[in-house]
């Protein structure tokens, strides 16, 4: 059976890809709800709504493991998922960015930067501190990061402007965090441009790879260690071309729009 990733459009795109090359053998499902993007701005009603539907979508085909690689749907609707598809493993990137960021951390001072909904919800508050009670967690929502990646611009002076806005009040606060945390799955492809701004006092983390070693864990099997070539498929609520288009930058591998498949999900 498949491992099934969700996320709200094609950012998840960057959890898929370090699934892929810590369990290459495996078949992956990925549906990316790109007629719904962002979820980042929605209410949680709504984004509960939206990721029961995709993942009741992804449940249906028959998985060994749900990973739901958006933040906004980890931070509000994976207590609800986990519980309705029990004993399903069903795994968030919450968790696994707040131990990438723990195991790094020296001063406990963490920044994290998230969408409105993840920084509202205070869940990486939550996951930071279950892992260690005495850090100092800062948020910030940065939603044009989200915008300027979808349109493909991943560096350059417009995205550094954005940065520096967004991360003057974390930069200037003392005492100063040493990591910064990607909370948004689109902001891995920014991640340039942010080091250049946050400068060298700041470690930068993501999800990514914490994620496919808790998929790992959870299927029994060794990172990276199986050989051969599993099979994906791709799923998107809206226009394959753009997802594949946009999400060719997310996948580092070009995405023939041939190959998406276009889903409905009802509501
Ligand atoms: N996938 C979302 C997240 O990681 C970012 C894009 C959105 O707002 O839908 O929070």
């Amino acid at each position: 059976m498949a491992i099934g990733v969700f996320d709200s459009g094609v950012g998840g795109l960057t959890v898929l890809r370090a699934l892929r090359a810590a369990l290459p053998d495996r078949d992956f499902v990925y549906l990316g709800d790109t007629a719904r993007l962002p979820y980042g701005t929605k209410s949680a009603a709504s984004v509960v709504r939206y990721a029961g539907q995709a993942a009741d979508a992804l449940v249906a085909r028959g998985l060994s493991c749900l990973v739901i690689a958006c933040n906004t749907a980890s931070a509000v609707a994976l207590p609800a998922l986990r519980a309705r598809y029990a004993p399903l493993p069903v795994l968030g990137v919450l968790e696994p960015g707040a131990a990438a960021a723990c195991a790094v951390t020296r001063s406990g001072r963490i920044a994290v930067l998230a969408t409105e909904g993840t920084v509202r919800a205070g869940a990486y508050e939550r996951a930071i501190r279950a892992l260690r009670a005495d850090a100092t967690v800062t948020a910030a929502a940065c939603p044009l990061f989200v915008a300027l990646a979808e349109e493909g611009w991943t560096g350059g002076q417009v995205v550094e402007l954005v940065a520096q806005r967004y991360l003057e009040p974390l930069l200037t606060a003392r005492p100063a965090p040493d990591v910064l945390l990607l909370g948004c799955t689109h902001f891995p492809v920014l991640a340039g441009a942010i080091a250049q701004v946050a400068g060298a006092g700041l470690t930068i983390v993501d999800s990514a790879a914490t994620t496919a070693r808790a998929v790992c864990g959870i299927l029994g099997v060794a990172d990276g260690r199986a050989h051969g070539r599993g099979t994906l498929r791709l799923l998107a609520t809206d226009d394959v071309g753009r997802f594949a288009r946009v999400g060719a930058t997310f996948l580092r591998e070009p995405i023939d729009p041939a190959a998406v498949e276009l889903i409905d999900l009802a509501g």
